[in-house]
């Protein structure tokens, strides 16, 4: 069974193709170097760039698996959360899809498409997903396929979000993660951060302290590679220690970190050193793409959801 699937919810266009519940193609197209030069994503210029992206990337996942559109038996596409303008390319070429070739369409959540990324086929629910991008950071007990209780999330930036706003305090490029992942290996002294929200009574995060706490220590003439591995020390710290609370809470030690953050490798190690069964996605499946979208329209539809109205509508805010 051939699941298309695509992504547009933010600047990065997706199409993915999955057999079998397989990753055959999985193809991005980056629109960083675009909004680069603007400090951050402007929607308009992302859904024109997706516009112009959607089809000859379709095309090309559909050449590099050998498969015609007709040998499509599903197709799906993200229906929100996201940039109403840049989601509607994707979901309604997606529709626009599955009505020529009278197949069946999925509208799918973004946040879900990010969980399942990084779900091994096989293991049961209950665990815990925590999805840390560049536009959520957001701790899910997953009770089953379709359906998550939210734990917690961030009261302020995103995690990614805090990567990406020191990077660039820091002169560095975007994204900013793998950036400041590099800068901080090379240091070889630590700027003090303290950790955000200890002792709290929730399960949320916070990010924008310590984006404040980088300005001053620029400022009192801390070296750049000094501040990097400071702030990647305390996010981490931060993310490990709610992770580690909602385990104590929740009884559940399986854990699934998923969005572009887990791709950190301080936060792999650190929580691969904690004693859980953690899960991250395989490789180009953490940042936003069009498998991750196919993958999780392959499990609802094996578990018996019907196709989706083509008179389905995006949604920009819908929680999971
Ligand atoms: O999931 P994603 O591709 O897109 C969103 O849905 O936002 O996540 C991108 C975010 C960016 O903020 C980027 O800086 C962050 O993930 N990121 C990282 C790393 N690689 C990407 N953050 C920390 N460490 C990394 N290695
Ligand atoms: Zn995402």
């Amino acid at each position: 069974m051939w699941v298309l699937g695509i992504d547009t919810s933010c600047d990065d266009t997706g199409v993915g193709l999955v057999k079998d519940g397989q990753v055959v193609v999985n193809l991005i197209r980056s629109q960083v170097a675009l909004h680069q030069a603007y400090g951050g994503v402007v929607p308009e210029l992302a859904s024109r760039e997706h516009l112009k992206a959607i089809r000859p990337l379709a095309e090309r996942a559909l050449a590099e698996a050998g498969l015609s559109p007709a040998g499509l038996d599903l197709v799906a596409a993200t229906r929100g959360p996201g940039l109403i303008g840049a989601l509607l390319v994707g979901f309604t070429f997606a529709k626009g899809l599955a009505f020529a070739l009278d197949r069946p369409f999925l509208g799918i959540h973004h946040l879900e498409a990010h969980i399942v990324a990084a779900w091994p086929e096989g293991l049961d629910p209950p665990f815990l997903a925590l999805v840390a991008s560049g536009g959520h950071t957001h701790l899910f007990e997953v009770l089953d396929l379709g359906r998550y209780r939210l734990l917690g999330a961030t009261l302020d930036d995103a995690a990614g979000e805090a990567f990406d706003k020191v990077a660039r305090l820091l002169g560095l490029g975007f994204p900013g993660g793998p950036e400041i992942e590099r800068l901080a290996e090379e240091a070889e002294e630590e700027a003090p951060f303290a950790v955000p929200l200890r002792g709290q009574k929730g399960l949320d995060f916070s990010f924008s302290g310590l984006k404040t706490r980088a300005v001053q220590l620029l400022e009192k003439g801390y070296s750049k590679p000094a501040i990097a591995r400071g702030f990647q020390k305390a996010a981490v710290a931060h993310l490990q220690e709610v992770l580690l609370e909602a385990v104590r809470r929740t009884g559940h030690r399986t854990l699934l970190v998923a969005g572009g953050v887990a791709a950190n490798r301080a936060l792999r190690a650190g929580l691969e050193g904690a004693g859980l069964r953690v899960y991250f996605p395989p490789k180009g499946l953490s940042q936003d793409n069009g498998a991750m979208v196919a993958l999780a329209a392959y499990r609802r539809f094996l578990k018996g959801e019907p196709p989706h109205p083509l008179s389905l509508d995006a949604r920009a805010y819908w929680p999971l």
